[in-house]
């Protein structure tokens, strides 16, 4: 065999889910390979194939590691397509208040909620941001995930977006987890701007989006279009602007109420429209037909403790890439906790434990318009991979809220490993 060696051969998993592009539903969207192997060279797989064919496929030299899944599941390395990893404070008083009965709307029309991020946010430098996103990070990465998107969103005036996406941007030097940064300068109206709302939506597009537009600061520019937050005409002008200066629009939609949110979606070209637990009928047939992602965020339903989770079903079967996300944050969801979103997704979102976790690796890479290169286990894409601890991917969404990751790597690199992590079926 003239081939180069590999660098690194994961061999003989229980199952290897390989997420490559199949349409339907069900379990035949993970590609899954019984007793499967693969092989890294360079930071990309070279070769996936059931073990019996490795030999002959894959020159092994001096220098190859390899891992034995036997009795591991494979999957791609997660992508969380939705998180608000940088920010200050934190809301556990607001979390008493919420079990002593108030709402989050209460709570933000106080000026607790998002407001109240914000100010502890703005208090704090850039080097500080970095320093409190690193431990979250390090909890995303136990959980598998070796991609995420990351927004600002709790600066709210032009230097501190810019200091926010800066954290954003150094993050990725300092741990393994590659981040997507998005310019959320529309997840609030600030207080400085309460009796003055237009003048800030003048500031997000007269000199915030340019200015990050023009530092190249983030690829996406999101706005939270719901009561206590941004009109359907505020989000199209600031996502409007954004998309005349190549930043994508995405939108925080649908979550406490149906305002047309998901219809301002469809009619931009959003890459996605996310939460989308009040969506109506007309919407999800608008978002299908522009061919937006669909992002679910149980772990935030569940938090606020809504009644109704988003249509995931439904969703699926519309047709739409369905992507599900932690949506790590310190007010609807302070959890880093990848393998809850998966269980959330099935219990009642409901997705099958394969639908999950293709939402959760291939969906997410789709939503963020990086799926030529990361969700699937296929010769060419990036050797972001996970080796988990448990037999089946249904063992993902079954034995649920804990971590069965044993080994992470990210560019072919092992960057996290628990040889010792005991299989969850033992
Ligand atoms: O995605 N919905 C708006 N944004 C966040 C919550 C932000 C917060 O409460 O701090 C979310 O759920």
């Amino acid at each position: 065999m003239s081939s180069p060696a590999a660098d690194l051969v994961i061999r003989n998993a229980s199952e290897l889910c390989t997420m490559r592009p199949v349409e339907g539903r069900g379990e035949a969207v993970l590609g899954s390979i019984s007793g499967g192997s693969l092989a890294c060279r360079s930071g990309q797989v070279t070769w996936v194939g059931p073990d019996a064919e490795l030999a002959r496929n894959v020159a092994l030299g001096a220098t190859t590691r390899v891992v034995d899944a036997a009795g591991c599941t494979v999957t791609p390395g997660l992508v969380d397509c939705h998180t608000h990893v940088v920010f200050a404070g934190d809301r556990a008083d607001e979390f008493s208040l919420r079990c002593e009965g108030a709402t989050y709307l209460e709570i933000a029309r106080r000026g607790g909620g998002i407001g109240s991020t914000v100010r502890a946010t703005r208090e704090v430098g850039e080097d500080r941001l970095v320093e409190l996103a690193l431990p979250r990070l390090a909890r995303l990465l136990e959980f598998g995930i070796t991609t995420a998107e990351a927004k600002s969103g709790y600066a709210l005036n032009l230097p501190d977006e810019l200091k926010m996406l800066r954290a954003v941007a150094r993050l990725p030097t300092l741990q393994p987890i590659e981040l997507v940064p998005t310019l959320l300068c529309a997840h609030a109206v600030p207080p400085e701007h309460a009796q003055t709302r237009e003048a800030y939506v003048d500031l997000c597009v007269k000199e915030i989006v340019p200015e990050v537009a023009r530092l190249g600061l983030a690829r996406f520019c999101e706005a939270f279009v719901e009561q206590s937050a941004f009109t359907v005409e505020e989000g199209r002008r600031i996502l409007g602007r954004g998309k005349e200066l190549g930043l994508v629009p995405r939108l925080h939609a649908d979550q406490m109420s149906a305002m047309g949110a998901s219809e301002l979606a469809a009619e931009l070209g959003a890459a996605t429209a996310d939460h989308l637990e009040c969506i109506t009928d007309a919407g999800i047939a608008a978002l299908a037909k522009a061919k937006v992602s669909a992002v679910l965020v149980p772990t935030s339903t569940l938090f606020l403790k809504q009644a109704t989770y988003a249509p995931g079903r439904r969703l699926w079967d519309a047709g739409l890439n369905v992507a599900l996300a932690t949506n790590l944050n310190p007010g609807s969801a302070m959890t880093e906790n990848a393998n809850l979103s998966l269980a959330l997704a099935c219990l009642f979102n409901g997705l099958t434990p394969a639908e999950a976790l293709w939402a959760f690796t291939r969906g997410g890479a789709r939503a963020l318009g990086l799926d030529a290169r990361l969700g699937s286990i296929e010769p060419g894409r990036q050797a972001d991979l996970v080796v988990h601890a448990c037999p089946s991917h249904r063992h993902l969404a079954y034995h649920f809220a804990v971590s069965h990751v044993r080994t992470v790597i990210k560019r072919g690199a092992v960057v996290l490993d628990r040889p010792a992590a005991p299989c969850a079926a033992a």
